[in-house]
């Protein structure tokens, strides 16, 4: 440290208690989460009170009739009109909603701020009648200064107006207040969290080079330094730095830290940071603001030799896409549910989220930092042209850059954030003007955050190459037809490409058809589809595709697949059928219960742990004689069946076949010999297997020929009992806190009873609340938030609440005939 740094410190900590302490003005920044005291009406004549984040529209019900939409999809290849029923969830999220408040703001405030990480949508802002400011995106932060606005020392009313128009989403969307809003209060020079930027220079083993720059607002004229402090897990100080504010309010700082705790997926090392605004010298010094925040110390590259690399390491995204609604919750963010859906991936081998087709929450990007996601964070699903009647098209002339300029600012401090999009096929691919946007839009990525890179979701490869829209982009997203890629690579200057967004297979948790076939056609009269994972859509594919691409191609950096979970809205291929509200594509169903697929995906990405996974059931009544084909999702190579003990044979993953192999044509168009061949690479395949009712037993191999583990499914009995499992015993008594509890009817041995619909009833008492219900079947009408409905294939996922007071929340779940069960959570 240089002598004068230590004269200065020193100096800092003998300073008199601050002049300012006495001061008539407010002595450092505070922020308050408004999460209490909101009322909230639909027609402005009946209030009635909620917390933030709060959705308006969850509780349903649910009915056709909400944004029934007669469109073409024409992203779909739609040509022709028709009815779409549940293509934004079929819940009232359409029209108004109010919500307001009083605040008080204290006299010796300089400005008061309302933050909001976002409102669903087109949030008017009153601050004592008058209008105090707006924003068009429901999905974005925004602030408002209200000081204009206020009288300090007095109450005054807060009034938040939305509009949610028909015809203006592809999905659930969700109404109102549904992220947190708060209110900042700021003495006369702020310590502004969108001015600030810290970040990863270089680093190493050994050392680690910080940037870091502010931009203070307020304070001119006056004599202002920063001091930055960097701390370690273990609570040391392992670098410090600072310097003097310009008389332009900017400052500019390096860090060096020693022997750097690296960030990344596995080892998510946050260190604390902590800022001080120190106003004057010697003596007088004073903070007249500080805050904290935290970072991570790692880098991140894109190039054609190395494709993307994690603090020097290449690695391919293993990604999915996720709409922001979390399932029976709607979209009103809750901390234990994002971190519940991050850990349901984590252990599946996925280390990227793409926050499709808008920005994150902070909160998401917050839970992402700590647990180890990478992110790729979205902004627009359309651009001019329109994707629906009343889109964000309506805005985006008036609105993009002051949106993408919000999107960086309020994120670009998250270590897990790699890179921006700045669209999801965006019709504009094929002309000059798209080719235009994309670079402004880009560019102010770049202005803002010079250390990420910048892509999009192309799903019309030909048009964006001709027009020079994909070679703009740092990275070139392009999303399914990965049999184009090869083609696409030859035109790219880039070097290497992006699966922005792969798969859209689609199944139902359960549910099994027969036979058996490879298809982007198959619809049923039940509304469901297939979880033996061979139904897609026309312009999609099966996951064994993007796995080939991924393990075949150098050049690829990766993908995100569609989706993680299910979400509200889209049924795709129901879109015209009713009922059916949400999702077929996820990974995961929308109760966040793992399909099939899921240990598809975990074979393939989770190279620490071993996955050994049958499929289908085995309770089959009816079904005795007939071919019931077996299929076996691991990472080992070879693997045997056996029913009833007897030897269904031994079967190796075979197939080298590649993806280019399958170019321009659909895989079942190819016939069944090459489709196998498909499969066979990463499954272990038993086409014909007869189903007698008893016990199917798969047993692995290792590369050695030794048995290496081995799972058995049982034929389930009458149901007997519930069994009920909590993914957490324990919750904070913090009002916010869930615990999932998966429900499953089961024999008296204690095999799940595969497709039981039976109604199940759940009873909350004591230090918590019942939070919601979902059994993850598309077609069902039923309410999330009330304490009743059918299982869906055997399970349902009931949440519980914890209250503000420690003690036991008891949970009692019943079914119709009777069984029951209870289980306890702890609160603390
Ligand atoms: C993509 C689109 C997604 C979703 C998906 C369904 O084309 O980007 O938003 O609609 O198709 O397969």
């Amino acid at each position: 440290m240089k002598p004068f740094t230590i004269l200065f410190l020193s100096l800092l900590a003998t300073a008199p208690a601050s002049a300012l302490a006495k001061s008539r003005v407010l002595s450092q920044h505070q922020e308050v989460n408004l999460q209490q005291g909101w009322l909230f009406s639909r027609d402005s004549l009946h209030w009635q009170s909620v917390s933030i984040p709060h959705d308006w529209a969850i509780s349903g019900p649910f009915d056709k009739k909400w944004d029934l939409q007669y469109v073409a999809i024409t992203q779909n290849g739609e040509k022709e009109k028709s009815e779409k029923s549940g293509r934004s969830g079929a819940l009232p999220w359409i029209g108004r909603g109010f919500y307001r408040r009083t605040l008080s703001v204290p006299k010796r405030a300089t400005h008061a701020y309302l933050q909001f990480d976002g409102a669903m949508s087109e949030p008017h802002v009153y601050v004592n009648g008058k209008l105090a400011g707006w924003w068009a995106y429901g999905y974005n932060a925004f602030r408002i200064d209200i000081t204009p606005y206020m009288m300090k020392g007095r109450s005054n009313e807060v009034v938040v107006s939305l509009n949610n128009r028909e015809e203006s989403s592809r999905w659930y969307p969700g109404g109102g207040l549904y992220r947190p809003v708060s209110l900042i209060l700021t003495g006369k020079a702020f310590l502004d969290p969108w001015q600030s930027f810290l970040y990863t220079e270089k680093a190493d083993a050994n050392e680690a080079t910080l940037v870091y720059s502010d931009h203070v607002k307020g304070g001119q004229g006056e004599q202002l330094c920063e001091r930055i402090q960097l701390y370690a897990p273990d609570g040391k100080v392992v670098a410090t730095a600072e310097g003097k504010v310009g008389n332009d309010g900017k400052i500019g700082l390096r860090l060096r830290v020693a022997r750097p705790q690296l960030w990344s997926p596995e080892t998510p090392t946050l260190y604390q940071v902590k800022i001080e605004l120190v106003k004057g010298q010697g003596r007088y010094a004073t903070v007249v603001d500080s805050r904290t925040m935290k970072t991570g110390i790692r880098t991140i590259a894109f190039s054609r030799e190395h494709g993307f690399q994690l603090n020097g390491v290449s690695r391919k995204f293993q990604g999915v896409c996720l709409h922001h609604d979390l399932g029976p919750l709607g979209t009103a963010v809750n901390k234990a549910a994002l971190i519940r859906q991050v850990k349901i991936l984590k252990d599946m081998g996925c280390d990227a989220i793409r926050t499709s087709h808008n920005m994150p929450s902070t909160m998401q990007m917050e839970v992402y930092d700590s647990l180890g996601m990478m992110v790729m964070a979205e902004s627009f699903d359309m651009w001019h042209y329109p994707k629906c009647k009343n889109g964000y098209a309506r805005f985006f002339g008036q609105w993009a850059d002051k949106d993408i300029e919000h999107l960086v600012r309020n994120h670009r401090n998250h270590p897990s954030l790699v890179m921006y999009s700045i669209g999801n096929e965006i019709p504009e691919q094929w002309s000059q003007e798209g080719v235009d946007i994309a670079r402004r839009l880009q560019d102010i990525c770049h202005r803002l955050d010079p250390t990420r890179q910048v892509t999009q979701g192309m799903d019309r490869a030909e048009d964006a190459l001709k027009s020079g829209f994909a070679q703009v982009m740092d990275i070139p997203g392009f999303n399914y037809r990965v049999y184009k890629y090869d083609r696409n690579i030859s035109k790219l200057p880039q070097g290497f490409l992006l699966g922005s967004e792969t798969a859209s297979t689609v199944s139902s948790r359960g549910v099994y058809k027969f036979p058996v076939t490879v298809s982007d056609k198959n619809v049923y009269p039940d509304g469901q589809c297939s979880s033996y994972d061979t139904e897609y859509c026309s312009w999609s594919n099966l996951p064994e595709s993007d796995f080939m691409a991924q393990d075949d191609k150098d050049y690829t950096i990766g993908q995100f697949v569609w989706t993680g979970f299910d979400y509200l809205g889209e049924p795709t291929p129901y879109d015209t059928y009713w009922p059916s509200r949400s999702s077929y594509f996820g990974i995961c169903d929308l109760a966040g219960l793992p399909k099939d697929r899921y240990y598809l995906y975990r074979s393939v990405w989770n190279h620490r742990d071993h996955t050994v996974h049958l499929l289908p059931h085995w309770t089959w009544p009816g079904r005795e004689g007939k071919v019931t084909p077996v299929m076996c999702y691991t990472d080992y190579d070879e693997a045997e069946l056996f029913v009833n003990g007897k030897s269904q044979g031994r079967r190796h993953k075979t197939g080298r076949m590649s993806v280019s192999a399958t170019a321009g044509k659909l895989v079942e168009k190819m016939g069944k010999e090459i489709t196998d061949s498909l499969l066979s690479r990463y499954r272990l395949m038993w086409d014909s297997v007869v189903y007698e009712p008893g016990e199917l037993k798969v047993v692995v191999y290792d590369k050695n020929g030794k048995a290496a583990g081995e799972k058995t499914v049982r034929t389930a009995g009458v149901p007997a009992a519930l069994s009920l499992t909590a993914d957490k015993d324990t919750l904070h008594a913090d009002g916010n806190d869930l615990s999932y509890i998966t429900v499953a009817l089961t024999d008296k041995d204690g095999n799940p009873c595969p497709d039981t619909a039976d109604d199940i009833h759940v009873e909350v008492s004591g230090a918590g609340t019942f939070q919601g219900i979902c059994n993850g079947d598309a077609t069902s009408l039923e309410r999330f938030t009330e304490p009743h409905m059918h299982l869906f294939h055997g399970m349902l996922v009931a949440t519980v609440r914890s209250g503000h007071k420690p003690g036991t929340i008891t949970v009692e779940v019943s079914t119709a005939s009777g069984i029951r069960q209870t289980i306890t959570i702890a609160v603390k």
